[in-house]
């Protein structure tokens, strides 16, 4: 197969994950007979210098003409300023939006080779295996927003806002990845609280009774879900909710596992492109150092390439090899709880290297 997977490296360490990545998707299209077009293009706070746009038109279509996305990450102390024009955050919000990827799948699964670099008890979280899916292109990110002036200074507000539609093509998406995993389909909400969780609530519950009543379902608030989730995370399977609930859940999460250096995350609409990268940011303390963690971009890759390619084989060939080179004891510093590490390159080389076999 041919295929353009358009890279969009961004800031910090986006570069050098990224570059691991493309190491091991060309080894990849060597071994299994493909041919992958990699074109590089500027986001966030590099695209901002050079362009003035945290997503230049021409990064915009070159995704939107390729099979698949595959981001670093965006965003650094550089382009802080509040008072600032734009931020790189910015353009990662608008390529969600532009390219109409309203699910964001983040699966958190432990790896036994690292249950001590969690700070939670081993007992507790060895064998979890959640997928959240974020709704992505909606609520409180993407709602009215304004100041005005008030008595005190000023008053500012945003808008949590859902239709029916887009509640229940995300929870179609997360109600069919339950159905080939374990069955059971979390939605998470603040329907005691907020009207647009009531709507959720109803929503879902009849998507439930109507097309998915195979599943088990439950509804929790997301409060307690807060809670829940680092107390007796084994006990969810897919976990659906709002964008903002979905960003500090899934944050709160990457815990579990112990790093956020070996979490990747797709996000997908009904057609076209996904876009695919490390649920970490760009880390700029330790960007350009060759210190990153390239697992969680490399995984990202096989995501890709099962979800927008069905190349299961491929996909299936980088998690083994990622998984061979964690039980070899290789690690990055992010994961070495203080013991030997080695550095983003050397990771790299090490699951090209297990890949070649
Ligand atoms: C994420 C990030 C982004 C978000 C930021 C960088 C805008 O935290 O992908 O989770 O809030 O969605
Ligand atoms: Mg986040």
């Amino acid at each position: 197969m041919d295929a353009t997977i358009v890279l969009l490296p961004g800031d910090g360490i986006g570069p050098e994950i990224v570059a691991q990545a493309r190491r091991v998707l060309d080894v990849v299209a060597q071994q299994f007979g493909h041919s992958f077009t990699m074109p590089e293009h500027a986001i966030g706070g590099n695209a901002i210098d050079s362009f003035g746009d945290p997503l230049p038109e021409a990064t915009l279509t070159a995704c939107k003409n390729s099979q698949a996305v595959l981001l670093g990450a965006v965003g650094g102390p550089k382009w802080d300023d509040p008072n600032a024009k734009t931020r790189p955050e910015a353009g990662l919000l608008r390529i969600r939006k532009e390219m109409g990827l309203f699910a964001n799948l983040r699966p958190t699964k432990t790896w036994d080779e690292l249950l001590d670099a969690s700070p939670l008890k081993r007992e507790i979280v060895a064998g979890t295996d959640i997928l959240f899916v974020r709704e992505l292109t909606g609520g409180i990110y993407f709602g009215e927003s304004g100041r005005r002036p008030h008595p005190s200074g000023e008053e500012a507000w945003n808008t949590m806002i859902y239709s029916t539609g887009e509640i229940e093509r995300v929870v179609r998406v997360a109600a069919d990845a339950a159905r080939k995993r374990r069955g059971k389909l979390t939605m998470v909400d603040k329907a005691n609280v907020l009207e647009s969780s009531r709507l959720w609530r109803q929503v879902s519950e009849r998507l439930m009774k109507t097309e998915y009543p195979d599943l088990a379902y439950n509804v929790v608030l997301v409060d307690s879900m807060a809670m829940h989730l680092i107390s007796r995370p084994r006990e969810f399977d897919v976990v659906v909710t709002e964008n903002l609930f979905g960003d500090i859940l899934t944050d709160e999460a990457s815990m579990l596992p112990g790093s956020l250096g070996l979490l990747p995350s797709a996000s997908i609409g009904s057609s076209g492109p996904g876009l695919f990268e490390p649920i970490h940011g760009s880390a700029p303390d330790i960007a350009g150092k060759n210190l990153a963690n390239p697992l969680a971009t490399i995984l990202a890759t096989a995501m890709m390439l099962r979800h927008s390619m069905a190349m299961n084989a491929e996909a299936d060939a980088i998690e083994n090899s990622v998984s061979r080179v964690l039980k070899s004891g290789l690690r990055t510093k992010d994961i070495a709880g203080g013991g030997e590490s080695v550095g983003t390159t050397e990771m790299g080389n090490a699951v090209v290297k297990s890949l070649i076999g």
